[in-house]
């Protein structure tokens, strides 16, 4: 993810990317620009030390002398108020108020990249909280949505900065996670085990040094891979699932530098037209990612060089195969993957987490994706 603006990952490395479909001429000329702005002399940098939050500094600091919580909850969650990070009630109530932003923006996938990259920085040889980074709500600061790895994800926080307004008992690092579990649901995949209470960071100097996440174009991408996700405690499994996400979502020339301008599946959107899709249906939660990685025949759709090596290297390749074939395993070995993501480098308070599934409240059915209804295709 660190693309073009991390430190392992160079032009060069672009140059010889294969991806099947992404000319070098697009993403050369839309990341040029990109990359001299970040690499903007260090003012920006301290000036975003100096503002805890472009969105909303005066809640922020209220929620953060809270502890994360509205002096003004509810009533009923008064026992909560007292030790829990965040309010059940309130939880439940923000869920709802994310699925109706999910059926008004389509804003599925960029929901999954921001929970992900909250927690994926954390560093399980790290003891200390929150110096081992992870889901701690730190992306929430200038200073880390300006990483490389994070661009475009700012848009991510501004739709979910109302909910966050609205919900002062809820956290950020809760609400990123809830956000991402939530949109999984709702277009069709697996039901995420989750639970919350995760403690907030309280200032940008809590958040984490650049270059944690992993690039999608390393020179050796399962070394890459490997090393990146195990410092954050997973497996060769895990790594597989997890990059099944990538059944969800586009990614775009201009914020990571990969992927085409557009194709026939995004021209129209759903959400902001353009970028280049991993699937077909690429709001819709299933195991198409893997099948169509495998065969990488068309040529609208997108493989990275860490895609493409689930199905290379002689380990991932056995779970890459399994999932291309049974869509149920996938769903499985994802949820797991998942809610242990969710997880990583977080404090709880309580210790044991709040569950608010205790409701019946389920993900609704969602309405069948058609790519051809927005791609102009009969
Ligand atoms: C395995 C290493 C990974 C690499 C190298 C990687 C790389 C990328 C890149 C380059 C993009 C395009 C961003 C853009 O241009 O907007 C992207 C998007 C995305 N990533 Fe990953 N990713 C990885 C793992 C994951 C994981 C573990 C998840 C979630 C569990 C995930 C979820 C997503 C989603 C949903 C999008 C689409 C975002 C959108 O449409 O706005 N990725 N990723």
């Amino acid at each position: 993810m660190a693309e073009l603006l991390s430190t392992s990952t160079s032009f060069s490395s672009i140059g010889v990317c294969f991806l099947r479909s992404a000319s070098k001429r697009n993403i050369t000329r839309s990341a040029l620009p990109l990359l001299s702005s970040r690499r903007l002399p260090s003012l920006r940098t301290i000036t975003a030390f100096l503002r805890p939050s472009p969105l909303d500094p005066v809640r922020l600091s209220s929620v953060q002398r809270a502890g994360g919580r509205s002096l003004s909850s509810s009533a009923g969650s008064a026992a909560a108020a007292r030790s829990a990070a965040s309010d059940p009630e309130q939880l439940r109530s923000a869920r709802e108020d994310i699925r109706e932003l999910l059926r008004t923006k389509f804003c599925h996938p960029i929901l999954v990249r921001l929970g992900w990259h909250d927690a994926g920085t954390y560093d399980k040889n790290i003891e200390d909280w929150p110096q081992r980074g992870g889901a701690n709500g730190s992306l929430r600061f200038d200073i880390e949505l300006k990483h490389g790895a994070n661009a475009g994800l700012v848009n991510a926080l501004k739709l979910l900065q109302p909910i966050k307004d609205k919900y002062s008992g809820v956290t950020y690092a809760d609400l990123f996670q809830l956000a991402s579990a939530t949109a999984v649901e709702e277009v069709g995949g697996p039901k995420i085990p989750m639970k919350y209470g995760r403690v907030d960071v309280t200032g940008p100097e809590q958040c984490p040094v650049e270059g944690k996440l992993p690039s999608a174009g390393p020179p050796s991408p399962a070394d890459h891979l490997r090393e990146v996700f195990y410092r954050m405690g997973f497996n060769d499994k895990e790594i597989v699932a997890l990059s099944g996400a990538h059944t969800l979502g586009r990614s775009r020339p201009e914020r990571s530098g990969w992927g085409k301008p557009e194709t026939k599946y995004t021209k129209n959107g759903p959400g902001a037209p353009g970028g280049q899709s991993w699937t077909v249906q690429w709001l819709k939660f299933d195991n198409s990612y893997f099948k169509d990685i495998k065969e990488q025949k068309d040529e609208d759709l997108l493989v990275l060089p860490t895609d493409a090596i689930l199905f290379d290297d002689p380990s991932f390749k056995i779970y890459a195969e399994k999932y291309a074939q049974d869509q149920d395993s996938f769903f499985k070995d994802y949820a797991e993957a998942h809610s242990k993501l969710s997880n990583v480098g977080a404090k709880f308070d309580p210790p044991e987490g709040i569950s608010i599934d205790d409701d019946t409240t389920k993900g609704s059915t969602p309405e069948p994706f058609q790519a051809a209804k927005y791609s102009g295709k009969a």
